[in-house]
């Protein structure tokens, strides 16, 4: 059953990676048309990583698109959330991998959110050292952030996403009409890797935002289509010029690192990934302030649009007897901290950002002052 929605309607944005660049794929009804899966790597075995939710939503509908391109098409279903991103987890895709006699001749589908995406590409990096896989994001911040781009990773009790690999999909399948089945929550969620976009890298966006966030919330397609695929271009050109992040890649990340620590601090899963970033946004947009490059208002802009968007911005309050300390430690973990000193992405005029450190005290103030508005 397919083809009902022709792929051309889709809209593609490229990846520039020399030999390992690709297309993500953006439109209605991808999932289930022919040409969403044409010109992938030919391959005995297919085998699809979902969860519960998503396999019972959507599994059959790509089993039966693969079923014309694979002689063997599995499934194995992990458990559902950001806890269970893990070895354990990680292990049953091995468990899988290896009971259903999957050799190198084999390619990986990665069907649900970040969370699903980020440990099948990791299993597809080190699976007899490297098979390739293809991203079937089906949250809203799966398809304009986490199935791009190639990071890979599970979570370790002290860190976040601190195990994992960059390897990129050979192609991201972005099917709009999932966006339907996703929790008021959710949508939220994947609201705010898409207002970053606009402070980062595009004034024009965050005007967009603005104007559109009803719409957004309001799941109508071509609002919904225009977000998706402008985040996937700002991250693609971002993506193509520093694949590994040794440089620019790391503006991606605004709001990540006072957002780890909120995540970690509460425990995996407590807060939602997206809601962690759009206070932690939030708390970076203080902290561009205090270092004394953009304004205030642009903090007050900037936390009305993620409020609206229906996630918090007061942070939350991680020790009761140190909470500093603890946002400290935390963050120290933070993959762009060198030699112990935490680095921040703050923003210098809206629509452009960079990487820089700050004084301990100026942070201790925005925690401060983050925990008690
Ligand atoms: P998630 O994967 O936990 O999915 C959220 C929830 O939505 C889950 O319960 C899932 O079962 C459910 N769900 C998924 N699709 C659905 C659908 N269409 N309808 C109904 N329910 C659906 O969370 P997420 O927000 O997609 O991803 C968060 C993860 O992504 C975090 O682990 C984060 O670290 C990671 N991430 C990675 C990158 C990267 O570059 N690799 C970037 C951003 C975030
Ligand atoms: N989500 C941050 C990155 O892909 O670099």
């Amino acid at each position: 059953m397919t083809s009902q929605h022709p792929v051309s309607s889709a809209q593609r944005v490229h990846i520039a990676l020399g030999e390992r660049s690709y297309e993500i794929v953006i439109g209605s009804g991808v999932l289930d048309a022919e040409a969403s899966y044409g010109g992938l790597p030919r391959a005995a075995h297919a085998m699809i990583v979902t969860n519960p939710v998503v396999a019972s939503l959507y599994g059959e509908v790509l089993a039966q698109a693969l079923k014309g391109h694979y002689p063997l098409v599995h499934t194995v279903v992990l458990p559902d959330g950001e806890a269970h991103k893990t070895w354990e987890s990680l292990n049953l895709i091995f468990d899988a991998l290896l009971s259903n006699g999957c050799d190198r001749n084999t390619v990986l589908f990665a069907l649900g959110g970040g969370v699903v995406g980020d440990m099948t590409g990791f299993a597809a990096a080190s699976y007899m050292r490297g098979v390739p896989f293809v991203q079937v994001p089906t949250t809203l911040l799966a398809q304009v952030d986490s199935s791009v781009g190639g990071k890979t990773a599970i979570n370790h009790p002290l860190g976040k996403n601190m195990i994992g690999a960059f390897y990129q999909p050979h192609r991201v399948l972005c099917d709009l009409d999932v966006i339907n089945s996703l929790p008021g929550r959710e949508l939220s969620a994947g609201l705010a890797e898409v207002i970053k976009y606009g402070p980062i890298a595009d004034a024009a966006f965050l005007d967009w935002m603005e104007a559109n966030l009803d719409a957004l919330i309001a799941r109508d397609p071509a609002a919904l289509a225009f977000a998706v695929r402008r985040s996937c271009e700002i991250k693609a050109q971002v993506v193509s010029q520093d694949e590994r992040e040794s440089g620019v890649r790391a503006i991606l990340n605004f709001g990540h690192t006072f957002g780890h620590a909120i995540e970690a601090g509460m425990g995996y899963g407590a807060w939602l990934h997206g809601e962690a970033v759009g206070c932690g946004m939030v708390m970076a947009a203080r902290l561009s302030v205090a270092l004394g490059l953009v304004d205030q208002t642009f903090v007050e802009r900037l936390r009305r649009l993620v409020e609206r968007a229906g996630l918090p911005v007061v942070a939350p309050v991680l020790d009761a007897q140190d909470n500093v300390g603890r946002y400290m430690a935390l963050m120290r973990v933070d993959k762009k901290a060198e030699a112990g000193a935490i680095r921040f992405v703050v923003i210098d005029s809206v629509g452009h950002a960079l990487v820089r450190s700050a004084p301990d005290e100026m942070v201790a103030d925005v925690i401060n002052v983050s925990c008690q508005v």
